[in-house]
């Protein structure tokens, strides 16, 4: 356990962090004596569905797609992630492998916890293993959820659900104070698991619908409230 004075900047980073919420200061600063710093260009896959993982990711800037390829070949998007969520801890529980691939999507800044040090957090300091459960079962309820709605509604209904995601994970920029997914029709068929043909054809109703406006490899949500209601039915 290196660095014994971390900076501010890095304690105050790590106190927002969903796995340390809470945690003691001493805590905070074990952990900010022992992370390593790394930065990603964009499009580097950070590893595999399968790999072996030694260290799990703090993300402190940029964005990192979370995917998985079906038996057809098909990917599919678990989730977008950005600061300061972390990714990685699965395989660092038992003896598991990576459960997904993960790549940049944008040039990355992360903090790197490597297994020794985040098995001995989680045995010294409950708020951690606390939070770690709790963003496990966060994440539990989100697919149940997924599952429901890709399961059940119509394509335009899927497409109404993961714009609402993304807007809800706060995945999105600000245009003029409208709410912007930029992502290409491909991407938003990853994460609603259908083709980018059927995207297409959903987004284009939307619009008629008057809840998002689209640009090439943009979308607007123009109206989220209105977006709920398609996707329950109500409109
Ligand atoms: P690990 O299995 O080590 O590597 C892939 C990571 O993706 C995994 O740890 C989790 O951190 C993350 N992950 C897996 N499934 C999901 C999901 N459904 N939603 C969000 N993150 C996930």
């Amino acid at each position: 356990m290196s660095d014994p004075r971390p900076t501010d900047d890095v304690l105050a980073f790590l106190a927002t962090v969903p796995l340390f919420q809470g945690a003691p200061v001493r805590a905070l600063e074990i952990v900010a004596g022992v992370v390593r710093p790394r930065r990603f260009p964009t499009e580097t896959v950070l590893f595999q569905e399968g790999d072996a993982g030694d260290a799990l990711y703090v993300l402190s800037a940029g964005l990192v797609k979370l995917s998985k390829v079906d038996l057809g070949g098909h990917e599919k998007t678990l989730a977008l992630l950005q600061p300061p969520e972390f990714f990685g801890e699965m395989a660092l529980l038992g003896e598991a492998t990576r459960s997904a691939t993960a790549i940049t999507l944008a040039p990355v800044t992360a903090y790197l916890l490597f297994r020794d040090d985040f098995q001995r957090l989680l045995a010294e300091y409950p708020t951690i293993s606390l939070n770690l459960t709790t963003t496990l079962a966060e994440r539990l309820r989100g697919m149940d959820d997924e599952a429901q709605v890709l399961s059940y509604k119509d394509a335009q209904g899927r497409v109404a659900y993961v714009l609402l995601r993304l807007y809800r994970a706060g995945v999105i920029e600000f245009e003029e104070g409208r709410a912007l997914v930029r992502l290409t029709h491909q991407d938003l068929a990853n994460l609603a698991g259908t083709s980018r043909e059927t995207v297409t054809r959903a987004l284009k109703a939307l619009e008629a619908e008057g809840v998002i406006e689209t640009r090439p490899k943009e979308v607007f949500l123009v109206d989220p409230d209105g977006l709920e209601e398609v996707l329950h039915g109500i409109r």
